[in-house]
């Protein structure tokens, strides 16, 4: 069993969108997958709520809430875990210990970026167990590419791969499916999103 957690200590910078994807590309390579919402707020449970009265897409993972972990875990490949912002650095280091890669989303602003390098260091990892994945990337300008240059120099592991912004996340999000379900440009990001995940794939492999 593979254990692949989502964290900041940033609220909004993807971490449920990566998650809830992450599980769905894992059960279309043919994973047996729990998706566990750690977060007060249930995004995620809050999405399969809304996938429960989407007619057109069900989940074709488990979903539960991190107190009901224990049965949703039993005989899956994968269990993907969303985290909330507000989780302290001994729970970071715990994470990191138990995950077989912590991912680290972070959009493109300053303050993003900085709550991305600060869980890194709370990780404190010498295995190199987490990347930082960088989300809501601008299609037009090189913000995207001179954040990766710099939290490269700064010896912080990022994935070469990054997902765009795109109006279909908003979509997918509300309808209670993914962008794999969205038409024509609203897709886009799924096309990063399989590009991420084949890279992590080859990173936890
Ligand atoms: N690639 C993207 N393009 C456009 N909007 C995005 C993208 N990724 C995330 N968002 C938006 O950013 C917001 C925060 O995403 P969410 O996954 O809930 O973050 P977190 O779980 O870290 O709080 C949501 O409104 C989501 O729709
Ligand atoms: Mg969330």
């Amino acid at each position: 069993m593979k254990y692949i957690s989502f964290v900041s200590k940033k609220g909004g910078v993807a971490k449920s969108t990566s998650a809830i994807h992450y599980a769905y590309w894992l059960t279309k390579e043919g994973y047996e997958v729990a998706l566990i919402d750690d977060d007060a707020n249930r995004t995620v449970l809050k999405w399969q709520a809304r996938a429960n009265d989407n007619p057109k897409f069900s989940p074709p993972f488990v979903v539960a809430s991190f107190a009901k972990m224990a049965k949703a875990v039993a005989g899956v490949d994968f269990v993907i875990l969303d985290t909330q912002a507000s989780i302290s650095d001994d729970d970071l280091k715990d994470l990191a210990e138990d995950s077989d890669l912590v991912v680290i989303p972070t959009k493109v602003d300053v303050d993003s970026a900085s709550a991305a390098t600060e869980t890194a260091k709370a990780i404190n990892d010498s295995k190199g167990t987490y990347r930082i994945l960088l989300t809501d990337v601008l299609t037009s300008g090189t913000a995207g590419a001179e954040l990766a240059e710099d939290l490269k120099e700064d010896g912080y592991l990022v994935l070469e791969s990054f997902v765009r912004r795109g109006e279909g996340v908003r979509h997918a999000s509300l309808a209670g499916a993914t962008l794999a379900q969205q038409p024509g440009k609203y897709r886009m990001p799924w096309r990063d999103y399989q590009k991420v995940f084949s890279e992590i794939h080859s990173i936890i492999d």
